[in-house]
């Protein structure tokens, strides 16, 4: 049996490698999948399983992908309901890797699908949970992230169903038992974790003040307080975790591939002719001595300004962010023609202090 943390620091995030006689698992794995799939290579293993502890959050899964290029599994937890094939696990279910078995159990709580993956070893004795974001090191999953999407379910609610998960399923587990968490310090899926990612079970119900409240109500309380504001873009994770998204590869190549002159302005709304400076005549140029005396008022199209303006590529940026800023900070005037006229005026009085091409 061979176990591997992939961590990644930037976002605090553990994926899996489980292996197996030849078979493999991956756990949790980011989007860009070339760290799994080399791994298994170097290793001359296959990649039979991909599980998901939940639907993440905080970045976009590489399941699809890992899925589509291995042909392996894709096993969610007892409730989960994406949008593409998968296999949703029953709790309690059983399944063989190698030589060894993963036991699924479900432990709502962070989110309803949260499920926790115990590893039982060659002997069938429990060795270690990949417990997602149901049990971190030092603190426990933040149970308000689904009333984002579902206002029904309170933090109290997901809560009081965490409390009975790690009571249920997770507490009576052997101390020996590894815990081997989704996030580690820094993520933003829980507010109290600790520097480690890893520990014995044992400890964690020592130290972990989640799994050492009194009661339910206690418990309740301890976690759900003194929450920060979940980021903005975490349920739109959710939904592409759920509804599917477009290959890696495929996102790539387009995000490598030139744009149109007519294409970057419908991206933008910024005029043609700040899209290249290929697209500026060489003649046009020359009339840079006498561009600053053009006023905005007699600029009246964007033809005119194409065949007038020696355009550095390398203001581009800069020249969008001014139109941008300039839509935003200001509603009214709202003709095409008044936004122009308002992007222009900018335009002459940033580029009366640069230097000519
Ligand atoms: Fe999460």
């Amino acid at each position: 049996m061979f176990i591997k943390q992939l961590y990644t620091g930037c976002l605090s995030e553990a994926a899996y490698y489980i292996e197996s006689n030849g078979e493999a698992a991956v756990i949790d794995p980011l989007r860009d999948i070339d760290a799994y799939l080399e791994l298994a290579n170097e290793r001359k293993a296959s990649i039979k399983y991909i599980f998901e502890t939940h639907f993440h959050a905080d970045f976009v899964s590489g399941h699809q992908d890992l899925s589509a290029k291995t042909g392996a599994a894709i096993v969610f937890g007892p409730t989960a309901a994406p949008s593409y094939p998968v296999h949703v696990a029953t709790d309690g279910e059983i399944l063989k890797l190698g030589k060894v078995t993963i036991k699924v159990l479900h432990t709502p709580g962070h989110t309803m699908e949260s499920s926790t993956y115990l590893l039982r070893d060659e002997q069938g004795k429990d060795y270690a949970i990949f417990s997602g974001d149901t049990l971190f090191i030092g603190d426990v999953g933040r149970p308000d992230l689904v009333q984002k999407l579902n206002a029904d379910v309170t933090p109290q609610i997901l809560a009081g169903h965490l409390y009975d998960s790690l009571r249920d399923k997770i507490m009576p587990l052997a101390d020996h038992v590894i815990v081997y968490p989704g996030h580690g310090a820094g993520s933003a899926c829980g507010k109290k974790m600790m520097t480690e990612t890893v520990d014995k079970l044992g400890n964690q119900k020592k130290v972990n003040y989640a799994l050492s409240q009194p009661n339910k109500e206690a418990f309740i309380k301890a976690v759900t307080d003194g929450l920060m504001p979940p980021p903005a873009y975490f349920p739109a994770n959710v939904a592409m975790n759920k509804k599917g998204y477009t290959s890696f590869e495929e996102v790539k190549s387009r995000g490598m591939s030139s744009l149109t002159p007519e294409v970057f302005d419908v991206i933008t709304g910024v005029p043609q002719a700040m899209a290249s400076r290929s697209t500026i005549p060489k003649a046009s140029r020359r009339h840079w001595a006498g561009l600053t005396s053009i006023s905005a008022r007699e600029i009246v199209s964007i033809n005119t300004l194409r065949s007038s303006l020696p355009v550095n590529l390398a203001r581009t940026d800069s020249l969008s962010a001014i139109f941008s800023r300039r839509k935003r900070s200001s509603p009214s005037p709202t003709s095409t023609r008044s936004r122009f006229s308002v992007f222009c005026t900018s335009f002459m009085a940033r580029m009366s202090t640069s230097a000519p091409l």
